[in-house]
């Protein structure tokens, strides 16, 4: 039996199979924002295709908090109508749809705006990067609304679950790093002190919402001194008080050079993911160059993860899953028109 193909229990909700389609910023949006033709069309795709979960790519908080002139955002009301309309699309092809709430920190490359960071030290001395100005507490406090008003908006839109970003070395991450943040008041220093506002914008989501929350984190930051999977592991813990349903692992980013980064083979990132899930029991998502059915389902039936990402594989071809479909006789996974082509 597939338990790639089987259905997997949310919290309330029912997926209908344990494939993921990670978050995966397409740069695609217009200076406004909104979710245009493109985005229907590319997640409607992946929805007919039958992943189970799409998550929707690094969507902004603030405008200063996008990675680029083209992400998508949440910070407006004007948003809501266009990701109401992307969440249907998903929903009429049976897929859940997740959004990952995001703020880029020092690593925004918008032009319009001086990126923020826990400190002022910047990714890289190179453009597009800048100098970030180092948030204070009061612009900390609003950005934690921030993240809330988003996940309200997003329960408006119609979405079953958020992912809060705090991987890859974006703001949420930069918080947790030792290499990052090197402020001394309630936000720095300590280990518990770098995990506050992660906890602190889960709780104040969960609280606000009804929806399921993901966290996304980078397990390993591949740099000496800097954050490991021990510290991810304790993290995770601290998550799963505060009610998160789930970890989605993925690892890095935080820095230009990454010394201790493993070599890029299939599943390199995966033993982060079944590391958090033994030692925090909580459900995670392994991620990370995993891009054939088989592999799916060895990482399930060896309990490194409880659903499986396939990123770039989905972007090359959406309807993947069709042929573990028709390889387990399980034509009716196949979408009906597509019958023919299988
Ligand atoms: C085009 C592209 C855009 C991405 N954008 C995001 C993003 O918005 N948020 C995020 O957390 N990761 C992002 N990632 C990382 C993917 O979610 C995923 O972790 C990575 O591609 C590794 O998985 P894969 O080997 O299956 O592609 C992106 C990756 C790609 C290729």
């Amino acid at each position: 039996m597939s338990r790639l193909l089987s259905p997997y229990r949310l919290a309330d909700l029912t997926l209908k199979n344990r494939v993921v389609m990670p978050p995966m910023c397409m740069y695609k949006a217009d200076i406004d924002a909104c979710v245009n033709d493109f985005h229907l069309a590319h997640y409607a795709a992946r929805a007919i295709g039958g992943v189970g979960l799409i998550v929707v790519e690094a969507t902004a908080v603030e405008p200063r908090g996008r990675i680029s002139m083209r992400d998508l955002g949440l910070w407006d009301d004007a948003h809501i109508a266009g990701h109401a309309a992307l969440v249907k699309q998903c929903h009429a092809y049976g897929a859940k749809a997740a959004v990952q709430l995001a703020h880029a920190g020092r690593k925004s490359t918008c032009t319009v705006s001086i990126p923020v960071a826990p400190s002022a030290l910047p990714f890289s001395s190179d453009a597009p990067f800048q100098r970030p100005h180092a948030l204070s507490l009061e612009e900390i406090a609003e950005i934690k609304v921030r993240f809330v008003h988003a996940a309200l908006r997003a329960e408006k839109a119609g979405y079953d679950i958020v992912e809060l970003h705090a991987a890859h070395g974006y703001l949420l991450f930069e918080f947790l790093s030792l290499l990052t943040n090197t402020r001394t008041d309630v936000y720095g220093g300590s280990f518990e002190k770098r995990c506050a506002l992660v906890c602190e914008i889960s709780q104040d989501i969960l609280q606000a919402t009804r929806l399921p929350l993901v966290v996304r984190l980078s397990a390993d930051e591949w740099i000496e001194n800097g954050w490991t999977i021990a510290d991810s592991e304790a993290l995770a813990l601290k998550l799963k008080s505060v009610g998160v349903s789930m970890i989605h692992v993925s690892a890095g980013g935080n820095h230009e050079s990454q010394p201790l980064m493993p070599p890029l083979k299939p599943l390199y990132q995966a033993a982060y993911a079944k590391e958090i899930r033994t030692k925090a029991s909580i459900p995670t998502i392994a991620v990370g160059l995993i891009t054939r059915v088989e592999e799916g389902e060895m990482l399930l039936e060896e309990e490194f993860c409880d659903l499986v990402a396939y990123g770039r594989e989905l972007l090359r071809n959406p309807n993947f899953l069709f042929y573990a479909a028709k390889a387990q006789g399980k034509t009716s996974l196949i979408e009906p028109s597509y019958l023919r082509a299988f």
